[in-house]
């Protein structure tokens, strides 16, 4: 992993952050963005060498995205690979009321996504060879009034990277959809507990073994494929009837 040249995009989640302490300790070359100055400040500090330049923004600023990777990539010498880790599960209720809430999880959770990785997958196509993974959800897999706003967005960048994986598919461009299942980090704080969560450190070797070993898409923890296969298999009318499948 040594002199790997890495772009984490909201690098301060709690995924993120274990995924970069991972490549740091493995000797790879870091470039964060995200939007907490000071906790990508102290990130920053915490992993030393390692990382070649930061930069804190509001990725929602679209306009910016592009040269942002541009500064990312000058500052690494190049890319290999990129994670985009950024996301906001939001209020349902309130984007079910605020069109503009329901604007804000679909900008940062879809549109935002894409402004990165068009730069991003335009590079790595030009220079032959990279890895893109983008971390999604399960929640993209089926509409559930508990969160579709999100799903949504989920969804759709879903079948985004399926059409960018054809796209590169004569290249040796990687393009690795990550489907987390609920993970004990502040996006799900609050949230009742239950086995299936997945813990944010396993969720990260994960995220780091899948993008060495070139998948397509992986649930993580691995348990929500086989859950997944079953959400996604049942009949709607079955599916709205289960209160805990479907519920709020
Ligand atoms: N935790 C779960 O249960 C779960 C389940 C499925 C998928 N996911 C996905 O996993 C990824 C990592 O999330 P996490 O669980 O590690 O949660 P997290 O710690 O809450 O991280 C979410 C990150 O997204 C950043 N962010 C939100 N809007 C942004 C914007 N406009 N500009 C820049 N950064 C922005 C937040 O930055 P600030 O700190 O500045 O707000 C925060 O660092 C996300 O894509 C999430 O959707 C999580």
């Amino acid at each position: 992993m040594s002199e790997v040249r890495i772009l984490i995009v909201g690098a301060t989640s709690a995924v993120a952050t274990e995924v970069a302490r991972l490549y740091a300790t493995g000797g790879a070359k870091l470039y964060l963005l995200a939007r907490n100055e000071t906790r990508l400040s102290e990130l920053v500090e915490e992993l030393g060498p390692s990382v070649v330049g930061s930069e804190a923004g509001d990725l929602n600023e679209l306009d910016s995205n592009s040269d942002r990777v541009s500064r990312a990539i000058d500052s690494l010498g190049g890319l290999d690979i990129a994670l985009i880790a950024h996301g906001l599960l939001g209020d349902q209720i309130r984007s079910e009321n605020e069109f503009e809430h329901a604007q804000e999880i679909l900008t940062t959770n879809l549109t935002s996504a894409i402004s990165l990785i068009i730069p991003i997958a335009n590079h790595m196509e030009r220079q032959g060879r990279g890895h893109v993974g983008v971390i999604t959800s399960v929640a993209g897999e089926r509409g559930r009034p508990r969160n579709y706003t999100y799903g949504a967005a989920k969804g759709g960048l879903s079948r985004y990277l399926q059409g960018l994986r054809s796209r590169m598919y004569s290249s040796d461009v990687h393009v690795l959809n990550i489907k987390l299942g609920p993970t004990d980090t502040p996006m799900s704080a609050g949230h009742d507990k239950h086995a299936l969560f997945g813990e944010k450190r396993a969720v990260a070797r994960g995220i780091v073994r899948a993008l060495a070993g070139r998948k397509h898409v992986v649930y993580l923890p691995s348990v929500w494929a086989a859950v997944m296969a079953i959400v996604r298999a049942l009949p709607e009318f079955i599916f709205q009837r289960f209160g805990f499948l479907a519920g709020r």
